[in-house]
């Protein structure tokens, strides 16, 4: 039975993309199988998998509009056991395309739900934002995993992204979880990042995991070479600390 972990923060640049990418490569390089699916219009976790996102025939925007199968638009095996449904800037216009229409919010669980059983992850990488590409994620989801950066404004917006869960949770998926919350771009040279940790976990009361993302340049470049960071530079303190992420995630108790 797959697990779908929604990878979620309405704030851009916390670190979803680089985690979504990163925790997909590790678990499949652990041998699960494995599906990253991209719900961001602007297509980074496809760029960042190597996959030429403007010359796509298809994408998760014709999977979720009912216009082909979902297996139709999977690129399988990018890497040993990672599979992906990519994306790029059509899906942005899918909250026009839905007004008005009913039952929007679970077109990704409709397809996702029909091969989840062949997967032991799914991880969706959403959009900044709190819109219907997110509910959708999110209503899909088992479980949501926020990454949140380790800098001033960490705690800003996080009561808003619990409400929705709990929005999400009374109204469209009652099982949905918090799978935990991992600290990305730490900088142990400061005593900022210690600090918004320390803050964190004395405010929310979720799952924290241990593991703690580095501030790591390779991280940065490894999308630029299409390739997650075990792929890039495999003994990277970026590749240590998402390997161990992993680890937590397939043991983790809460879900
Ligand atoms: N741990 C990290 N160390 C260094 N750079 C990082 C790290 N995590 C993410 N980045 C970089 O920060 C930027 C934002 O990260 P990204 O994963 O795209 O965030 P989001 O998907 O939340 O917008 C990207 O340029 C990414 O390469
Ligand atoms: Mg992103």
């Amino acid at each position: 039975m797959g697990r779908i972990i929604a990878v979620a923060n309405q704030k851009g640049g916390v670190g979803k993309t680089t985690t979504s990418i990163n925790l997909a490569a590790c678990l499949a390089e652990k041998g699960f199988k494995v599906l990253a699916v991209d719900m961001d219009p602007q297509g980074h976790l496809t760029t960042g998998l190597g996959i030429q996102k403007d010359e796509l025939e298809l994408t998760i925007h014709d999977v979720i509009r009912d216009e082909c199968n979902i297996g139709e638009a999977m690129i399988v095996n990018v890497f040993p056991g990672l599979n992906i449904i990519p994306s790029n800037r059509y899906l942005a216009g899918i909250e026009v395309e839905f007004a008005g229409k009913e039952d929007t919010q679970y077109k990704l669980k409709e397809r996702l739900w029909k091969i989840k059983d062949r997967f032991d992850y799914i991880i969706i990488d959403c959009p900044p934002a709190l819109g219907l590409l997110t509910i959708n994620s999110m209503t899909a989801a088992n479980t949501v995993l926020v990454p949140i950066q380790c800098e001033f404004f960490a705690l800003d917006g996080l009561a808003q992204l619990i409400y929705t869960i709990e929005l999400i949770q009374e109204n469209l998926n009652k099982d949905l979880k918090i799978e935990g919350v991992v600290f990305t771009m730490y900088d142990s040279r400061t005593n900022l990042s210690l600090q918004v940790v320390e803050n964190v976990k004395e405010n929310l009361n979720q799952n924290v995991y241990k593991t703690i993302i580095p501030r790591n340049v390779r991280l940065a470049e490894a999308p630029s070479h299409g390739l997650p960071i075990i792929k890039y530079d495999s003994r990277c303190p970026g590749s240590e600390s998402y390997r161990l992420l992993a680890d937590e995630v397939i043991t983790n108790i809460y879900v």
